[in-house]
């Protein structure tokens, strides 16, 4: 087993759910984090948590994953530090809509693209370089069961998801000789502030989601990316798909009414 103690852990999307789950569990394991969303204040009290309960340092900064300029100049900007990332988790990610696609809002679908697919490509076109040259790092993406099957209502979430499938298999054949591992971690139903987003604010549609079954938490996905995190170096989880036990695929559930 690889122990996490020291070293720098790198998380997109750490103001909320999966994200903040993984905040925690390293912090627990005595990493370093590099936490950033555009939620800066969450970020910065989950920081101040972290360091009080744990004892953990953190570097926060504000970085919106959709926008090329500011992902490349905070990046550039880390702390010396802060700069040799041993673990990139990327993780900020969002879906908008359950819609039939030839109805569906196409705003939402830009923000699915830029986010998920763009936003991810650019956290990782100016992190892996630095891993590449000092031939060690693990990037750990946070998929979807979205991103291995389609469902009706899905489709551009289920498109930028397949998308992310692609670029974690690929990337790991482009970084095979760097020393760099890849994993992916696809989890199906997770409660977490995702369905509220999804719904445009809509609490109660976004509660309704989770009727008569017990879905996934933030945690039991933050386990799974420390267990992919602490193998052995000669070890690599490809993928990992997790779902809650009601929840057979990625439409079928079974809920107690
Ligand atoms: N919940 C599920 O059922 C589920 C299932 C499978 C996969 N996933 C994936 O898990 C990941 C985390 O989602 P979650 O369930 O934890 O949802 P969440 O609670 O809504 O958290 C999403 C996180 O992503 C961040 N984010 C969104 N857009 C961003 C942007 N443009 N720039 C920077 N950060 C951004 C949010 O921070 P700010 O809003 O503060 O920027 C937030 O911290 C996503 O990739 C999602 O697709 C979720």
């Amino acid at each position: 087993m690889e122990y996490v103690k020291d070293k720098i852990v790198f998380i997109t999307g750490a103001s909320a759910g999966i994200g903040k789950a993984c905040a925690e569990i390293f912090a627990e394991n005595g990493a370093k984090l590099s936490l950033s969303a555009r939620r800066i204040e969450k970020v910065e009290n989950l920081a101040a948590e972290l360091k009080e309960k744990f004892g953990a340092e953190s570097y926060v900064f504000k970085m919106d994953v959709t926008d090329r300029n500011d992902v490349e100049e905070k990046i550039n900007a880390l702390p010396e530090e802060w700069k040799a990332i041993d673990i990139l988790i990327n993780n900020a990610g969002m879906g908008r809509g359950l819609n039939k696609l030839y109805e569906d809002n196409v705003d939402g679908w830009e923000e699915m693209i830029d986010t998920n697919v763009k936003g991810l490509l650019y956290v990782t076109r100016n992190i892996v370089p630095g891993m590449a040259e000092r031939e060690s790092g693990h990037v750990i993406n946070i998929g979807s069961i979205a991103g291995r099957e389609a469902y009706a209502g899905g489709g551009v979430y289920c498109a930028t998801k397949h998308a992310v499938n692609a670029i974690t298999k690929s990337l790991r054949m482009d970084v095979l000789d760097k020393g760099i591992r890849v994993s992916a971690v696809d989890p199906g139903m997770v409660e977490t502030e995702f369905s509220v987003v999804r719904f445009y604010g809509d609490e109660e549609k976004a509660k309704s989601v989770y009727n008569g079954l017990t879905p996934l938490t933030g945690t039991d996905i933050a386990e799974a990316v420390l267990f992919c995190a602490t193998r052995p170096k000669h070890a690599n989880i490809n993928e990992m798909i997790i779902m809650p036990s009601v929840q057979a695929n990625a439409f079928m559930t079974y809920r107690k009414t």
